[in-house]
């Protein structure tokens, strides 16, 4: 191809494909067929690669292969970014109407805008020759971080706009994760060993500081744009008018929205949208309500901390009121200090709760929440029960400070914060609580599947002192074990048989395969879909120590740009698997397990099918999909396939469930990989359920 030929064709794709994205991603009408898309993505792929001259720096091939970033450079916000005036009661609204009909000049007249408040982070995205070049944190409100390379990750957000809009333009909105995103982030993150976050908002904003962007792409993020910036917006007479502006350019805007000509319609409006409060993506603290003529907004102008010409309204709470009777303090496989508050038993949203967890000692700090408070309870992200707020006026003078354990509740030894960690842990290697944790974690079905050793056994071993690190396991007596009672007080009860069926299930984990030992080993950042993707990767245990396939994983992650490959395991893993075995535990473990006879193998490729339709295929599982993630693992497995937790060029298909991230899709078609659905899997395992024959009545 000559070079102005490729020029303009690079041009033509990279509009194209943005105008595709936009029509998927923020209006959910593609009318393009994947495959089209994908010819495109290739396309544009190579040709970028022959003319690197033409390569925009903002094209759709770039949007995740951003460098970790040192820090975040600060940016002043021009006007700064103010907040709202917060109410709670009708009443305040009908005041703030009257306020306004005292402000504006006479004759003047408005309607309302009513839209979703949005619980995220604010952020300020400015575009230069319609090109996105910053973006940054609300901070302070005058000046915030630059975070333009986070932000870049988020697939709904315009890389660049199109014609019709202005060259210099700044838009302000709020960047959220979604509130099912946010189960799975906690969910992957407790089965790592790792802290959890307290709703979508910390989850989010925890997500904007992290220095890797291709860690952030793989956060849930999305946004919602809905306020003017700095520069460009100055010739809308209307907010609605300039909302819908917004929205033709490509920007994700609110999905919910009325106008309204009085305060009454107004209030109406904003119980309407109180009644579908639980039915956003993206979790919503109140509603806004705004003047929407612009004209008449500098009239108004604005305090130190707020616009006049909105409010913020906030809906009560669907919370309940209960006391809490105690603290427990629970210790995790890895040794973090989980707090849990033991409660009253209240019915909110439909269940009855007695428990919730406080997260950490800073949670309850920072809220001064003590025992025998009375408290309000909600559920964050809507699922999980959480403590919001003490109700102090009920609080009386025994009512103590709760002081934080300064020892392991359990073991009693020391407990340490780490640099740069919320999480306080018993650091202890011997403490009884994690031993029991891991012990149950070694023997959990997919790990090495030791079905007699449940929590009462794992428990009673460990006080007995008969197990002092899982390994033991495979020195046990277990002709003397018949004898344990594993009754309940004043019911004793011997192992008896089971403890036979035990020794088994140990005898056969000796022969079990590498991903299930490495899983099983319990190692921070180390799930199931991990270990297999490094167990695919090394002939042995004893390969791991110092393994050159887990030091270029970490190499490769200091490069930059095209020369970054795209590799199957993940840094942090990598990381943290190098860390164990470089550790005197992990030395020990590895030396012990090799005395014993074991050295786990990966998996051999013959026990995989040789036929079915999978053979030889990757496949990744994204989203919510409708069965458990295990159960698809197996039947992948037994039609042939291979479960990968990350796409890389050997990936097939990209199983989409509901609510997917963009990154993986988008990643995933980068690399020529089918993206499908989950009926589409199924019918590829053939589970699919039949069609119902005729009519039933
Ligand atoms: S308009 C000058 N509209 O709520 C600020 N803000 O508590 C005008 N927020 O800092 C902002 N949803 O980050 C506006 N639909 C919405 C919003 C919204 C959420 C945030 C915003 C603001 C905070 C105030």
């Amino acid at each position: 191809m000559e070079s102005a030929e490729a020029k303009s064709r690079i041009e033509w794709l990279v509009a194209e494909i943005n105008r595709n994205d936009r029509l998927y991603y923020v209006e959910a009408r593609p009318v393009i067929a994947d495959a089209d898309y994908d010819r495109m993505y290739e396309e544009l792929i190579a040709l970028e690669k022959e003319f690197p001259q033409y390569k925009d720096p903002n094209s759709p091939t770039v949007r995740v292969s951003g460098a970790p970033i040192d820090g975040f450079v600060q940016v002043r916000h021009e006007p700064p970014m103010k907040s709202l005036d917060k109410c709670y009661e009708k009443g305040d609204l009908v005041q703030f109407d009257a306020f306004l009909r005292r402000e504006m000049p006479g004759g003047a007249e408005w309607r309302y805008v009513v839209e979703p408040k949005i619980d995220g982070v604010s952020m300020s995205l400015l575009y230069e020759d319609r090109r996105l070049v910053r973006a940054a944190t609300r901070g302070n409100g005058e000046v915030g971080d630059d975070v333009t390379q986070n932000v870049r990750t988020i697939r709904s957000i315009p890389k660049t706009l199109p014609d019709d809009a202005p060259d210099m333009l700044e838009v302000r909105g709020e960047v959220y994760m979604t509130r099912d995103g946010f189960v799975r982030l906690n969910e992957s993150l407790d089965e790592a060993g790792r802290q959890t976050f307290m709703n979508p908002r910390n989850a989010c904003a925890g997500s904007l500081k992290l220095l890797d962007p291709k860690v952030v792409a793989t956060r849930p993020l999305d946004m919602v744009v809905y306020n003017a910036g700095g520069v460009g917006c100055d010739g809308f007479r209307s907010h609605t008018e300039m909302i819908e502006a917004f929205r033709r350019w490509g920007f994700p805007v609110a999905p919910w929205s009325r106008t309204a000509s009085t305060i009454e319609e107004a209030i109406a409006a904003i119980d309407e949208l109180g009644g579908l409060r639980h039915d956003f993506r993206f979790e919503m603290d109140g509603a806004v309500l705004k003047v929407d003529e612009r004209s008449l907004y500098g009239g108004l102008g604005s305090t130190a901390h707020s616009p006049r010409w909105a409010r913020a309204y906030k809906y009560a709470p669907e919370r309940a009121e209960t006391v809490l009777r105690g603290i427990t303090v629970q210790v995790g496989r890895s040794g973090v200090l989980t707090p849990v508050a033991e409660l009253e038993p209240v019915e909110l949203a439909g269940s009855v709760i007695s428990r919730a967890t406080l997260h950490n000692a800073d949670q309850i700090a920072e809220q001064d929440i003590r025992v025998g408070d009375h408290v309000w309870l909600v559920k964050a992200g809507d699922v999980i029960p959480a403590i919001d707020g003490v109700l102090k006026e009920k609080r009386t003078d025994a009512i103590v400070p709760y002081v934080f354990p300064v020892a392991c509740p359990v073991c009693g030894g020391p407990v340490e914060r780490l640099e740069g960690e919320v999480a306080i842990r018993c650091v202890n290697p011997g403490c009884p609580a994690q031993l029991q944790r891991r012990l149950q974690h070694f023997a959990s079905r997919n790990a090495l599947d030791i079905k007699a050793l449940g929590g009462r056994v794992a428990d009673l071993l460990v006080e007995r002192g008969l197990v002092k690190d899982p390994l033991d396991l495979f020195t046990l007596d277990y002709d003397a074990l018949q004898d344990l009672d594993v009754g309940e007080a004043g019911a004793p009860r011997k192992f008896g048989r089971n403890a036979l069926n035990m020794k088994a299930a140990v005898d056969a984990a000796r022969t079990m395969p590498l991903d299930r030992w490495l899983f099983a080993t319990g190692i921070s950042n180390v799930g199931a879909t991990v270990a297999r993707d490094i167990a695919d990767a090394h002939e042995r245990m004893s390969d791991l120590p110092g393994s050159p396939v887990l030091a270029e994983v970490l190499a490769n992650a200091e490069r930059k740009g095209k020369d970054r490959r795209v590799l199957p395991i993940k840094v942090e893993a990598a990381k943290s698997v190098l860390a164990f075995f470089e550790s005197e535990y992990g030395k020990a473990y590895l030396e012990r397990l090799i005395s014993l006879g074991i050295d786990p193998v990966r998996a051999a490729p013959e026990e995989k099918a040789t036929e079915g339709p999978l053979v030889g295929a990757g496949v990744v599982l994204t989203g919510s999909l409708s069965r458990p993630r295990s159960e698809y693992a197996k039947l992948i497995e037994l039609a042939g396939g291979t479960v990968q937790s990350a796409v890389t060029g050997k990936t097939r298909y990209l199983v989409a469930g509901e609510n997917v991230g963009a990154t993986k899709t988008e990643k995933a078609k980068a690399l020529g990989t089918e993206v499908i659905d989950e009926n589409r899997l199924k019918e590829l395992l053939g589970i699919a359920e039949k069609p119902v024959q005729g009519m039933l009545f």
